[in-house]
């Protein structure tokens, strides 16, 4: 059987303004950006536990509780599975995978909890 290259994940560009937006939904799932070591992070809100989330978690001592049932995670490895972000000035962009080709609706939303990247 002949391997070739994998065909590229379709994605959806999406904004945060930092002074008014943590999070964002895309096509229904919701992602977070955090800041750590000077960088921008946009993190999926899924709980690898059972789907809590992890947008609406606290940040301690490096790690962010799931604000269902408590789990740890290390920001750190968090941030290792974070989407590519750039930032300019105030604004955060990301293109997040969406699986689809055709337009998707995309709505920032604030939170509370972790800190505004
Ligand atoms: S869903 Fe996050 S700890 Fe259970």
């Amino acid at each position: 059987m002949k391997r070739g290259k994998a065909a590229p994940v379709p994605r959806t560009r999406a904004e945060f303004h930092r002074a008014e937006h943590n999070a964002v939904v895309v096509d229904g799932e919701v992602y977070f950006a955090v800041e750590r070591d000077d960088a921008v992070h946009v993190l999926s809100s899924r709980c690898p536990h059972r789907g809590g989330p992890l947008h609406l978690g606290d940040v301690e001592g490096g790690k962010l509780r799931c604000p269902w049932h408590g789990s740890m995670f290390p920001m750190a490895r968090l941030c290792d599975q974070s989407h590519p972000a750039i930032r300019v000035g105030d604004t955060v962009a990301v293109y997040l995978p969406t699986g689809k080709s055709e337009p998707v609706p995309v709505k920032t939303i604030v939170r509370a909890g972790v800190a505004p990247a």
